[in-house]
Order: structure tokens, then C-alpha cells, then sequence
């Protein structure tokens, strides 16, 4: 097993139980390997890919990560996660709302179902595990991360569903982060190109791997690992005084 970004294993999050969704593959996955490295408890989250998942912590310490699975598009799999983080415990230090979806669909592309379906796993889910897990959450003094998008910071033509998502999990941050204060704080970290599966058409893409290139003033993609380093210290005591804040891990692709 790795240890945190430093190489060595840490003690940050010791004795502190994390619940991160979406950690079979890409950003998710490297924020549960993180927090693990860091030393905390890992509920780690997928919706079918069970075998990636279990295969992410191939040496890990049994008592310290859980594997649990559920589909967040429903509001029974909703439940089912947040009553299954419930039984492995009652205080939640964090939660990363990581889970999502990305679909690109044009204006005259779009449809109802689409538009639910990636509506309900990007905004509904993150809102309703957050008060699902509330308690748990109050019980620790805990902190939630949601994981938005430069998507939902800077518009550009269709992708509607996926933007008014995550333009929307920005806004409900902040409103949440004045609703749990003081005990429980909510941050959100807006990701620019990250090199994952959900994009793998895109950055297998010559020509539209180079225009990201382009365009993202530090002249590359991201990496899982540059998101992860942010959403660890924004999950931690250094940020706690930090609150209903959206920080952009782009590259700065939002400003152009
Ligand atoms: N990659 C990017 O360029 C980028 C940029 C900005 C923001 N983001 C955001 O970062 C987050 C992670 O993205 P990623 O690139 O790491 O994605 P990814 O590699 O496609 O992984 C998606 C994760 O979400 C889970 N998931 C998908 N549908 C689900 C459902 N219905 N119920 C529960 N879990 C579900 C998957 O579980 P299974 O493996 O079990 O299917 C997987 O663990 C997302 O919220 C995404 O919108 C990504």
C-alpha cells in the first residue's frame, strides 16, 4: 500500500472514518488511496464495480477500509449507502461526495430521462447522503467534500445535465455549509481535465487532448493525484476554518 503524497505513511487522519463515493476507479479512487496513505478509516463507495474496487487496497489493513456499494441514481440506493456507512459507524470525520457521471449531450440531443438520471447521481445523491449523514457527520465534526467541475464554473454549448449539476453542487455547498456550521464544515473542489475514464474518448484524442493542452494555462491535464492533495487538506483540521468554499484544481482552465 502507498503512504500519503510525501512517501510516507502519516498519521493526519488517524483514528478518523472517511466515506468516499466513486472510489473504484480515477479521482475517487485516488482520494481513498490518499486518505488510507493519511492514515484514516476508508469507506470506500462503488456502484458495480466491486472487483476494481476491492483491487484499489490490495494489501490494506481489513479494519481500516470498508467496501460498499450502491446505485446513486436511486433513491433506495441512496438510502442503502448512507445506511450502510450508518452500521460501520455513528461518526463520520468526512464525506466526499465524488460519485458522478459525465454526459455531453447537444441541446436538440437532450433528453427528460438523461436529464434525471444525471441530475439525480451529480446533485441529488451528494445533498441527500449529506443529510442522511448528518448525525454521523455532527457526531465527529466532520467536513464533506463535494466534487464539482470547471464545467460548472465557466459555461460552454451542451452538456446541459452535466453542467447545471455541477454549477448547482457549487451553490448548494455554500447553502449547506451555513446550514451544518458550526459543526460540520462543506467545501467543494471544482476539477478541470483530469486524465479517467470518463473522459478517455477525449484525452485518447490527438487533436482534443492538445486543445485542453491549449487551453489550461499550466499547459497540461489533470491528474487523480492533483485533485487529491486539495480534497485531503480541505477534509483536514489545517482548513478548519475554511467553509463553504469551491476551489478550482484546473490548471487554471476556469480563468480562460
Ligand atoms: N475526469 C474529469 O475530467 C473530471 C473533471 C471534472 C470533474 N470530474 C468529477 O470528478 C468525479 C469523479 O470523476 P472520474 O473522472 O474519476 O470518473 P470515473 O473514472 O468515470 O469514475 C466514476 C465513479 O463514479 C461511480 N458511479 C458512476 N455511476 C454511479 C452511480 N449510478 N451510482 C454510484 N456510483 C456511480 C463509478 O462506480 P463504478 O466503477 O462502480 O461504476 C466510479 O467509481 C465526478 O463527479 C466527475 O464529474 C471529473
Amino acid at each position: 500500500m502507498r503512504g500519503s503524497r510525501s512517501g510516507r505513511e502519516d498519521s493526519e487522519f488517524s483514528g478518523k472514518t472517511v466515506l468516499v463515493t466513486g472510489a473504484s476507479r480515477g479521482i475517487g479512487r485516488e482520494i481513498a488511496l490518499d486518505l488510507y496513505g493519511r492514515g484514516a478509516s476508508v469507506i470506500a463507495h462503488c456502484n458495480k464495480e466491486m472487483g476494481a474496487l476491492r483491487d484499489a487496497f490490495p494489501d490494506a489493513d481489513r479494519a481500516r477500509v470498508h467496501f460498499i456499494a450502491g446505485d446513486l441514481s436511486t433513491d433506495s440506493g441512496v438510502k442503502n449507502v448512507a445506511g450502510a456507512a450508518d452500521k460501520i459507524t455513528g461518526m463520520l470525520s468526512g464525506l466526499v461526495n465524488n460519485a458522478g457521471v459525465y454526459s455531453g449531450l447537444s441541446l436538440e440531443e437532450e433528453t427528460v430521462e438523461n436529464w434525471d438520471r444525471v441530475i439525480n447521481i451529480n446533485l441529488r445523491s451528494p445533498l441527500f447522503l449529506t443529510k442522511l449523514l448528518r448525525k454521523n457527520l455532527e457526531a465527529a465534526g466532520g467536513s464533506v467534500v463535494n466534487i464539482s467541475s470547471v464545467m460548472g464554473v465557466a459555461p460552454s454549448a451542451g452538456a446541459y445535465a452535466y453542467q447545471a449539476s455541477k454549477s448547482a453542487l457549487i451553490h448548494i455547498t455554500k447553502a449547506l455549509s451555513i446550514d451544518l456550521a458550526p459543526r460540520v464544515r462543506v467545501n467543494c473542489v471544482a476539477p478541470g481535465f483530469t486524465m479517467t475514464d470518463m473522459n478517455r474518448g477525449g484525452w485518447k484524442d490527438d487533436s482534443f487532448r492538445a486543445e485542453v493542452e491549449r487551453s489550461t494555462p499550466m499547459g497540461r491535464w489533470g491528474k487523480p493525484e492533483d485533485i487529491s492533495g486539495i480534497v485531503c487538506f480541505l477534509l483536514s483540521d489545517r482548513a478548519s476554518f475554511i467553509t463553504g468554499q469551491s476551489v478550482g484544481a484546473d490548471g487554471g482552465k476556469n480563468l480562460v
